[in-house]
Parts: structure tokens; C-alpha cells; sequence
């Protein structure tokens, strides 16, 4: 939505960082799956690598993991030359705060120009399931057997 809303207004090269392998369609088992790359010493492999030299500037946009950078993000950023350009970022997270998201991006790109981020709290997956489920329970009697 955000991405959508720059895209209308900019008209930037959108483009979506992927692993090269999906991850998994079910939430608890993708939750597991993003835990295992937040704890691996190992970067995930992308889908793609991006030749940025001639941007002019980076929107860089992202959901928080774990208090920090997602696993594809941070693969990204490891391996992106974004060297004195000015860079983006605007984060959203559930309801947690961003964490130490921001100190991990100016960390693996030291040498990019980063204006102030905007952070954002945003739908919280986890948050809609409990309420689903404490709802599931209260009106388990209406839910014939
Ligand atoms: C694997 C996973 C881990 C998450 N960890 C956090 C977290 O630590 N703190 C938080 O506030 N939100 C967390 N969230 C919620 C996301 O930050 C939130 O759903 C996201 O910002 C919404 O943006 P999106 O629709 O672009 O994914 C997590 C979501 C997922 C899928």
C-alpha cells in the first residue's frame, strides 16, 4: 500500500526483494522459516541481484522481523553498492516499534545517505490471529458438531 502510494506519485522502479526460494504459504510455518534465517550466520539467496549505480535515490521499504530487518532484506542490503546515495527507508512494523532495524541498515550500508525513516505500525498478523481465536472459542457453541 505504501509502495503503491510512492509508486503513483514517483513512478520509481518497483521491484520486490524475493529469496530465491518462496517461503512458506502457511503463517505459523513461515513465522518458523523467519526465525531459522534471522538466527542463520548465512545470507538467504535472492531471486534477483540489482544493479543500482544509476538511481538517483533509494525508497527503501520493509516490514519488521523479529524487532529487525527481514532475512531478504538484510541479504540486500549485504550485497547492494548504495554508496553515497541517498537513501529512503520507510518501515512498518505490528505494533512493536522498529527495533533495531535502523541500526542494522546503517550498519551493512555505511556509506549511503539516509534521510529520517518513516515508521509506521501496520496490520499485525499475530494480533488478527489471537482475536480469531479468542473469538473461535467464544462462539464455539454456535458451530454445530
Ligand atoms: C515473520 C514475522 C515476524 C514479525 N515480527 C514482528 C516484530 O518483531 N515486531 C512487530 O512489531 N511486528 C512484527 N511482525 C508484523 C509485521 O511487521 C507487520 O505485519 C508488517 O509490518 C505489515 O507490513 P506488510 O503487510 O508489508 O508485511 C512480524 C511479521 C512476520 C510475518
Amino acid at each position: 500500500m505504501l509502495a503503491g502510494d510512492l509508486s503513483r506519485r514517483f513512478h520509481p522502479d518497483l521491484v520486490e526483494i524475493r529469496p530465491r526460494d518462496p517461503w512458506p504459504e502457511d503463517y505459523e510455518e513461515m513465522v518458523d522459516w523467519a526465525t531459522r534465517w534471522r538466527n542463520s550466520d548465512q545470507l538467504l539467496p535472492l531471486k534477483w541481484t540489482l544493479d543500482l549505480a544509476d538511481r538517483a535515490f533509494i525508497f527503501l521499504g520493509f516490514p519488521i522481523w523479529g524487532g529487525s530487518l527481514p532475512a531478504p532484506m538484510r541479504s540486500f542490503l549485504a550485497t547492494a553498492n548504495l554508496a553515497g546515495k541517498p537513501v529512503l527507508p520507510f518501515i512498518t512494523h505490528g505494533g512493536f516499534g522498529a527495533g533495531d532495524a535502523m541500526a542494522e541498515v546503517r550498519r551493512l550500508m555505511p556509506n549511503a545517505a539516509f534521510a529520517e525513516p518513516l515508521i509506521l505500525q501496520c496490520d499485525q498478523e499475530r494480533a488478527s490471529l489471537n482475536a480469531l481465536r479468542g473469538w473461535l472459542s467464544d462462539v464455539a457453541a454456535a458451530i454445530p458438531r
